[in-house]
């Protein structure tokens, strides 16, 4: 599937809830989250649905996003059904990992390949002031379990605040010394929830800076780290490359990411589309343009002998077809994306 401006669009970000268990800073809306009743959240069976359409069309890389997606009961369930669909080539997951040390080994064996953990800091203190109360420990061991598991890739992504946590992107970069973790520093972006202001934006160049001071880095993009199920699939062209530019410091076992939303946007090359738990298909993060799946789905899902009617597929063909086509060339930035329901 094409967009009106030749990208191709292969991969779907996948919110499978809107609840979490943290409370992060650059997360939460000042004036509080409203939670929506749990009919309106699609249902496993309505999520597959959809991922089997955008499979049909072409869409390869799929990732569980919330809220916290662990949240949600028997999420394995989701990650068995989607990971036999034809078609998907890369099944990931982003979580705060709180919960992950639990999970971690039957999500592996229900299909998922890749977990990409959010950890803004390494010491107590500072974790629980970040996260509205959150127990670092947890999360820590929570890494420990999804490496132990045997993750194709296991990332820790730290968004890099000035004044909040810019002095530990040395300890995160140290990370990836000893663990076969790719660490990615990202761009913090001040939109929509606004509990903090532009000033706390920190260049990538000022992290590359800082990065520098533990190591000898070189390039790793062409290792093919970065890209989920690429390597599997023997593809040397990168259609599911993710947007981070990799380095790895020398000697390390691990590899160090920059993600530079806000200095270098990506959106030329931006191949995805985001569906929210309440079945919203939206084309980009920051710039609007949405399609309402969930009253399709729950208008036309005729079962007959046990699957979806062929009218229902073909409405959620045009429906995807006509998200694709709301991208725009590049984000107006002035979106107001509500990062706790859409996934980052
Ligand atoms: N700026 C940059 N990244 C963000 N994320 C959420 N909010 C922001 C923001 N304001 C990303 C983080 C987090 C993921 C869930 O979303 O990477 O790990």
């Amino acid at each position: 599937m094409l967009d009106r401006f030749q990208r191709k669009i292969t991969r779907l970000r996948i919110s499978v809830t809107d609840l979490c268990n943290l409370y992060c800073v650059y997360c939460r809306p000042p004036q509080g989250v409203h939670h929506m009743p749990r009919k309106e959240i699609l249902s496993f069976e309505e999520i597959t649905l959809v991922a089997r359409c955008a499979a049909q069309l072409g869409v390869r890389s799929f990732r569980l996003t919330g809220g916290e997606p662990l949240t949600r009961r028997n999420l394995k369930s989701l990650v068995a059904s989607l990971s036999s669909i034809p078609g998907v080539e890369d099944l990931a997951m982003t979580t705060n990992g709180v919960l992950l040390r639990r999970y971690a080994r039957a999500l592996k064996e229900a299909g998922l390949m890749r977990i990409n953990i959010s950890l803004d800091s390494l010491q107590k203190e500072r974790f629980r002031q970040i996260t509205g109360g959150g127990n670092i420990e947890d999360v820590l061991e929570g890494i420990e379990a999804a490496v132990d598991a045997g993750f194709e890739q296991v990332k820790v992504n730290m968004v890099v605040m000035r004044g909040i946590n810019e002095d530990e992107v040395e300890d995160f970069a140290r990370l990836s010394m000893d663990k076969p973790l790719e660490v990615r520093f990202i761009e913090y972006m001040a939109f929509g929830c606004r509990m903090i202001e532009e000033k706390k934006f920190v260049p990538g160049q000022e992290v590359l800076e800082r990065i520098r001071k533990v190591g000898d880095l070189v390039l790793a993009d062409a290792e093919n780290p970065c890209r989920g199920g690429a390597a599997r699939s023997g593809r040397t062209a990168p259609p599911l490359r993710g947007p981070a530019k990799c380095y790895r410091l020398k000697g390390a076992r691990g590899v160090l990411g920059l993600i530079l939303p806000v200095s270098q946007p990506f959106c030329g090359d931006c191949n995805r589309l985001r569906l929210t738990s309440q079945g919203k298909l939206r084309a980009c993060l920051l710039s609007g343009g949405e399609v309402d799946l969930k009253t399709i789905l729950r208008s036309e899902y005729l079962v007959s002998h046990g699957k979806p009617s062929a009218s229902l597929e073909k409405a959620l063909v045009e429906a995807f077809i006509k998200a694709s086509n709301m991208k725009p060339a590049i984000h107006s930035g002035r979106g107001e994306p509500v990062m706790c329901q859409i996934g980052g």
